[in-house]
């Protein structure tokens, strides 16, 4: 049988990786803003322009594969509209995903529709660091500290184990 000690312990560092999960829980984001919003009709920098893009979030593109492609590319291809040695071929079956792994400009253009304005630039930025306190004028963000059921459920075990059993 397992001795009380090491059981408290296996518990504690398994509440304390539910809350690291919690806290750093990643967004994912719709292009366009919904499961098939990868396309010549939508108005990407309107999308854009209320979505905020942190490091590790994903994007996920969703589009009629017959149709439509994805191609990460630089800046010039972006503003010209050229895929010839594009960065990145994101197009598999139409429900394609990626990782926003840095702070910094991505690009991604339509190969045939991009004339038509279907391409779209991401600013990725880093994952601000907690605020010390409340700022009310601040908007509302998926990514704030906030607690959480999970939170709630983490601390009351942790004292539970710490004190009660003790
Ligand atoms: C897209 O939305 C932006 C911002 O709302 C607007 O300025 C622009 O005219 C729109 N573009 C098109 C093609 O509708
Ligand atoms: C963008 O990519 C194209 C094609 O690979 C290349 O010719 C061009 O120099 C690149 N531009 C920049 C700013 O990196
Ligand atoms: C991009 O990837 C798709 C799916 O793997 C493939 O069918 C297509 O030929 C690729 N396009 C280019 C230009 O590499």
């Amino acid at each position: 049988m397992m001795e009380g000690t090491s059981l408290r312990k296996l518990v504690v560092s398994i509440v304390i990786v539910m809350m690291m999960v919690e806290l750093t829980k990643a967004e994912l984001h719709y292009v366009g803003g919904n499961k098939a919003g990868w396309t010549p009709n939508t108005n990407f920098s309107e999308w854009t322009s209320h979505e905020k893009f942190l490091v590790g979030d994903w994007l996920f593109f969703g589009f009629n594969k017959v149709l439509y492609t994805v191609f990460e590319v630089n800046e010039t291809s972006y503003e010209k509209c050229i895929v010839q040695d594009f960065i990145k071929n994101i197009t598999k079956g139409g429900r394609d995903v990626f990782e926003l792994t840095e702070a910094k400009k991505y690009y991604f253009i339509c190969k045939d529709y991009c004339f038509g304005g279907m391409k779209v630039a991401i600013n990725v930025q880093d994952i601000p660091a907690p605020a010390p306190a409340p700022d009310k004028n601040a908007s509302p963000s998926n990514h704030s500290i906030q607690v959480t059921p999970v939170m709630v459920l983490a601390i009351a075990m942790i004292w539970a184990f710490l004190f009660k059993y003790y």
